[in-house]
């Protein structure tokens, strides 16, 4: 029975999948839809069950619960090499033994479908090295090869099956900083190439927000919210997403709204965007994003305080700033500022600074500085 048809330009389509192992739930139930040719990253801290997704995809681990259908096939029972996906690793494993040429055909030449000639897996071994910018090395053995240039023979190898579907799991994460930068933008540069699905697996918030189309953000099981990069920063619709992405950490705290229905932070009023009534009373978390906060010299600043600690980033640094009544900020400022521990500093909020959370976490609305009470 299905739940639902997928639509046409659906590449994949979870309905309602579920992982158990035992009585302990690992994902709870679920939907999400890849269309055809995006980029979609599944985002979460370790063991929160982003390779799960990928593995029931893949067909390595079975649901227990639920629907996946792959190119418009529901795949629930089919097998793993029958599946039109193609997964990247973590641990890519070339074989030592084989040449670059060798480690990117194997799939087609171990494969148990009818026999490709060799001239077709020939050609498509030189398209897929091309793809990837391997074609200089195509004689060399793995052991010849730097670390970024191994990554992309497994890449390679996945793009020669002509999966519909590409899953890479943590593909980078045993780069260094600098090669895994580069790797992104090449991984980027194939991905509009060939213009494939792909689910892409990080713990890495800064990669997922500049490789997505759309972030998929899980903890514990859960899925938190699904958006463009844009709508995770902007509107996150819960405290996880709201730390979880952007840095430094956005600081939360928990305040009580007053019986005439004012919100009070530190010395200031803060009023709830889009006509949202903040209920007499209501426990609430305020969050203050510390990209969206900076340090000014107007007399009409948002907030006045004083310094704390300072973290120095080059370009520039970011300052925590002590509001009194146990709050405090943590904000921009300018690398060459000559600001102290101890010093008074004026903060000014960029629209969409402010984030109120209900008692549950979740997103109520954005706010502003209303006025200053004393
Ligand atoms: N065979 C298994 N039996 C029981 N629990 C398992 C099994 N495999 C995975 N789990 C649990 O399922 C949860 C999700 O695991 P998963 O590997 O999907 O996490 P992850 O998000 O990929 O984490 P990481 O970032 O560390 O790779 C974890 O809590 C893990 O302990
Ligand atoms: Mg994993």
């Amino acid at each position: 029975m299905s739940a639902m048809s997928p639509r046409a330009d659906v590449a994949v389509s979870l309905i309602q999948v579920a992982k158990s192992y035992g009585d302990v739930e690992v994902l709870q139930p679920f939907d999400l839809q890849v269309a055809e040719g995006e980029f979609v990253v599944l985002l979460g801290p370790s063991g929160c069950g982003k390779s799960t997704i990928l593995k029931m995809i893949a067909g390595l681990e079975e649901v227990s619960h639920g629907e996946i259908h792959v190119a418009g096939e529901l795949v629930n029972y089919v097998r793993p090499r029958d599946r039109d996906v193609a997964m990247v690793f973590q641990n890519y494993a070339l074989y030592p033994h084989m040449s670059v040429r060798d480690n990117i055909a194997f799939p087609l030449t171990m494969s148990r479908r009818p026999r490709l000639k060799r001239g077709v897996i020939e050609a498509r071994t030189v398209t897929a090295a091309d793809i990837v910018d391997l074609t200089p090395y195509l004689d060399r053995k793995p052991a010849q090869l730097s670390g970024g240039q191994r990554q992309r023979v497994a890449l390679a190898r996945a793009i020669i099956r002509q999966p519909a579907v590409f899953l890479m799991d943590e593909p980078l994460s045993n780069l260094d900083a600098l090669l895994r930068a580069d790797m992104r933008t090449s991984l980027l540069e194939v991905h509009a190439r060939i213009k494939k699905a792909t689910l892409y697996v990080t713990h890495d918030q800064i990669e997922a927000m500049t490789m997505a189309d759309r972030v998929v953000v899980l903890n514990a099981g859960r899925i938190q919210q699904i958006g463009r990069p844009r709508d995770l920063y902007t509107a996150p619709a819960n405290t996880f997403v709201a730390q979880f992405i952007g840095s430094p950490r956005m600081p939360l705290h928990d305040l009580e709204v007053r019986d005439d229905g004012i919100l009070h932070f530190a010395d200031v009023t803060l009023t709830g965007d889009a006509d949202v009534p903040l209920a007499p009373g209501a426990s609430v978390t305020v969050g203050l994003r510390p990209s969206a906060l900076r340090t000014t010299s107007s007399a009409s600043a948002c907030f006045v305080g004083e310094a704390k600690r300072r973290d120095y980033l080059g370009s520039d640094s970011y300052l925590e700033v002590d509001l009194g009544e146990g709050l405090s900020v943590v904000v921009r400022a300018e690398a060459d500022a000559e600001v102290r521990p101890g010093d008074t500093v004026r903060v000014d909020a960029d629209p969409g600074a402010i984030h109120v959370f209900d008692e549950a976490g979740a997103r109520i609305c954005g706010a502003s500085v209303c006025r200053r009470e004393r």
